[in-house]
């Protein structure tokens, strides 16, 4: 049996929907089971990752675990995840993580978020576990914090609208969570994903408008406001992780933030998508 934790956000979400797709039991880990809307024969656990009492009973039977946890809490809340599977009799781990690592460890610059996330990636990588960890860079649904503004005025606020990144679908690294989890030849990898193309958040407002149908007008904003929208949905120290990993890449030279790289074409056996085939998909939340 196969644990998914996050299974209520985008990337776990996105992990439980193709396992059901596949006729795959699955597990999902949540903290508050009866709010969340999960495809139809999922098993839910109540479990919070910061809480590592709630966590044998989530564990009892499971074989596999998808592990996420989202913001600054993360490297606790991930050995907890760790500890608890490793005594549980847990064979795989399957670790989201971020591009972010190798960014500070490429600059030679480190930042909260890189820390986070490479302590996380430590305490799976020490457990003895089989492990597999997924350094995603951007998400393509970022785009959907445009979303309200899109709707309410055809503006899209960012501060960094020239920054160049290779945006990544979590459908596609939902579906290389799935191949590292059900398949063999995985275990002892750390695999960078990136979508198929560089793109600005210019770039990807460009695609917005024209899969839309209207134009949609790039906002610039200041960091100090970028600081207060982003505040509005995650903890403080999150947002300032967060922003001290921007920061730094938009004091480096030449404007471009992550290059492609062939990992899910090349687990996958076909194209990674594309943020228009993304856009398309999520046109309704823009409209
Ligand atoms: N966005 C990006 O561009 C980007 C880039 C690289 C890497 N990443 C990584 O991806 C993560 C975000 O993934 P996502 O977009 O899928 O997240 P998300 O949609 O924000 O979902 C967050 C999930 O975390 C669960 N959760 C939060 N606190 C928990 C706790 N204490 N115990 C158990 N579950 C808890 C929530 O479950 P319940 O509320 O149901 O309990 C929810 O399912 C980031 O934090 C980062 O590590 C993101």
């Amino acid at each position: 049996m196969i644990l998914v934790t996050g299974a209520t956000g985008t990337v776990g979400g996105a992990v439980l929907a193709r396992l059901s797709s596949d006729g795959v039991a699955a597990t999902a880990l949540t903290r508050r089971p009866a709010a969340a809307r999960l495809p139809p024969g999922t098993r839910v656990v109540a479990g919070d990752l910061g809480a590592p009492e709630s966590l044998p009973r989530a564990l009892a039977g499971i074989d596999s675990v998808f592990l996420m946890s989202p913001g600054h809490c993360k490297a606790f809340h991930d050995a907890n995840l760790v500890d608890a599977a490793a005594e549980a009799g847990v064979r795989r781990i399957v670790q989201l993580s971020s591009a972010g690592v190798a960014e500070a460890a490429d600059s030679g610059e480190d930042n909260a978020l890189a820390r986070w996330h490479r302590d996380a990636e430590d305490a799976l990588r020490s457990s003895g576990l089989e492990w597999t960890i997924l350094r995603p860079g951007e998400f393509m649904s970022n785009a959907l914090a445009w979303a309200e503004s899109i709707r309410a005025d055809g503006t899209a606020a960012t501060p960094a609208p020239d920054l160049v990144q290779a945006p990544v679908d979590p459908a596609d690294i939902a579906a290389v969570a799935v191949e590292a989890l059900r398949e063999p030849g995985h275990a002892g990898k750390t695999y960078a994903l990136s979508g198929p193309e560089q793109l600005s958040a210019a770039d990807q407002i460009a695609v917005l408008g024209a899969v839309l149908g209207r134009g949609v007008e790039v906002r610039p904003i200041s960091l100090a406001q970028h600081r207060s929208a982003m505040a509005r949905r995650h903890p403080e120290e999150t947002v300032a992780g967060v922003l001290e990993a921007l920061e730094q890449a938009l004091a480096r030279p030449g404007n471009v933030r992550a290059e492609c790289v062939p990992t899910v074409p090349g687990l996958l056996g076909r194209p990674a998508a594309t943020f228009r085939q993304w856009a398309v998909r999520h046109a309704s939340a823009f409209a």
